[in-house]
Order: C-alpha cells, then sequence, then structure tokens
C-alpha cells in the first residue's frame, strides 16, 4: 500500500518520525495511542530492528501494547518503569500554550497518567490539530459505568455556569452499545463549541463524584511536532520558547507502510 498515503497521514508520519529521534538508549517511553502514535510506534520499531535502539516503552492503551510488541519494541507496565524519561503521543487539539484535548481514541486515562509520570511529554501532530481556543473537538470525560446518566445531567448543570459555547454532551458508542475503555468505562464528549477556561473546566470536572478524568491535558505537553504533507516539521518547544524547522526525506519503507492497523 505504498504510495496511498494522504497528505495527512504524510504530515503525521513525518511528524512521528521526527519525534522517534528523541528516543535514545536506555530509555523508558510513553508510547501514545491513535493514529499519529501508531506511525510513531511503527518508526521506533524499524529503529530496534535496524539500529539496534534498546528502549522499554509503556503503552497507554491495549491496541498500542499490540502494535508495539508486533514491531518488536520491549513492552512494560507503568509499574515496572516506575517514572518515564519521555511519552509521545498525539492530540486531538493544542493550543498556543500547548494545551490538549485528547481521548478521541478513548485512551484519555492511561495517557494522562502515563504523560504525568514522564519527565517530558511530546506530541505529534498535522497541522489541522492547533485551534485558537480548545473545544471545537467534543472534549472526552471518562465516566464510571454506575448511575452515568446522573452523572452526565450533573456535568451538563454545572457546565450552565462556564464558559462555553454549547453545553450538550453524549454517551461514546461503539454500534449499538456504550464504548468501554480499557479501564471499563464509558466516555461523554462534550460538545462546548469553545471552552473559555480550560484550567477551570479540568478541575471542576474531575471534582464530580463520577467522573475518572477528563481529556483537557495542561501544563503537561513540552514540546509539539508539527507535520506536514510535504515532510517539513515544526519543533514548537514551549519551556525553551522555541520553534525550529526541519524537512525529513519522505521515503514510504514497505516495514512500515503495510497493515497499517489504526
Ligand atoms: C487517543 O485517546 C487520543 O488521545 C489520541 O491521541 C488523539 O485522539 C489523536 O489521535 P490521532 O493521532 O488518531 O488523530
Amino acid at each position: 500500500m505504498t504510495g496511498d498515503l494522504s497528505p495527512i497521514d504524510k504530515a503525521k508520519f513525518v511528524a512521528a518520525k521526527r519525534a522517534a529521534d528523541f528516543v535514545e538508549d536506555g530509555m523508558r517511553v510513553g508510547l501514545g495511542t491513535g493514529s499519529t502514535a501508531a506511525w510513531l510506534v511503527r518508526c521506533l520499531g524499524e529503529m530496534v530492528r535496524d539500529e539496534g535502539l534498546k528502549f522499554r516503552g509503556v503503552p497507554t492503551s491495549t491496541r498500542t501494547a499490540e502494535l508495539a510488541r508486533d514491531v518488536g519494541i520491549q513492552v512494560v507496565s507503568l509499574d515496572e518503569a516506575k517514572w518515564l524519561d519521555l511519552t509521545i503521543d498525539g492530540a486531538d487539539e493544542f493550543d498556543s500554550d500547548l494545551n490538549l484535548i485528547k481521548g478521541g481514541g478513548g485512551a484519555l486515562l492511561q495517557e494522562k497518567i502515563v504523560a504525568t509520570a514522564s519527565d517530558q511529554m511530546i506530541v505529534i501532530a498535522d497541522v489541522g490539530k492547533e485551534v485558537e481556543s480548545l473545544g471545537t473537538f467534543p472534549l472526552p470525560v471518562e465516566v464510571i459505568p454506575f448511575g452515568w446518566q446522573t452523572t452526565q445531567a450533573l456535568i451538563e448543570e454545572t457546565l450552565i455556569s462556564m464558559d462555553v459555547l454549547g453545553r450538550n454532551s453524549t454517551m461514546r458508542m461503539n454500534g449499538e452499545v456504550p464504548f468501554i475503555t480499557d479501564e471499563g468505562n464509558h466516555i461523554l464528549d462534550l460538545h462546548l463549541g469553545r471552552i473559555g477556561n480550560p484550567r477551570q473546566m479540568a478541575m471542576v470536572l474531575n471534582q464530580m463524584p463520577g467522573v475518572v478524568e477528563n481529556g483537557l491535558f495542561i501544563d503537561i505537553c513540552d514540546m509539539v511536532i508539527l507535520g506536514y504533507g510535504d515532510g517539513r516539521v515544526e519543533l514548537r518547544d514551549i519551556n525553551e520558547g522555541t520553534v525550529e524547522h526541519d524537512k525529513l526525506d519522505f521515503v514510504e519503507s514497505d516495514n512500515l507502510f503495510t497493515d497499517l492497523a489504526d
């Protein structure tokens, strides 16, 4: 299937490939979930195979764990790794402060635990993920199944006093039945349009008893690597306040581009 990639997939690939350069021998690395993170896992698998890169990966979902093992990465649990040097993950949206919405793939809980347990978090994204204000992408909130409709009503009621454009929420579905996360919970997607105060929103949501975690990642991401369809990448480091540009030769390797599962 080489040669058939859309510009967005190429952008995701080059962002992932550039991020893979940050992984060094001996590191403990959090491996994100989603289509962009899947490229990263494939790139790292290739580096393990071809360059003898030795690192331990902590996946943020069962599907990332499966892919990582398939491509030859040594997979360990977060409890085995204890603390991580680096986490690399995708995002659904990011703003100029590198605050994020994540959880479009339903893995926000493990993603947030893993990213928070890391010295550094790098987000890899195509240019369409950059927003002025977070909230166009529905905000995923992981809730426990017990009394989820009551939790949903409580969330919607609380949103009345918050700085948002919309207050509707929907249960994430998997066909006819509610989606179940890796931790056995459900996801409510909040259609907010714009989140005026993401920090406050994250805190308020997490105070509700039925809420396990929300998809706002505030002050967690250190760098965004933005990919473009023509091979350009932009590295924005929020701590250093720097922006670097690079260009990757786009070589579609058979091993990376076959059987793209995510
Ligand atoms: C998974 O739960 C999400 O947080 C993903 O990281 C996010 O949805 C980005 O996914 P893509 O890389 O597929 O756009």
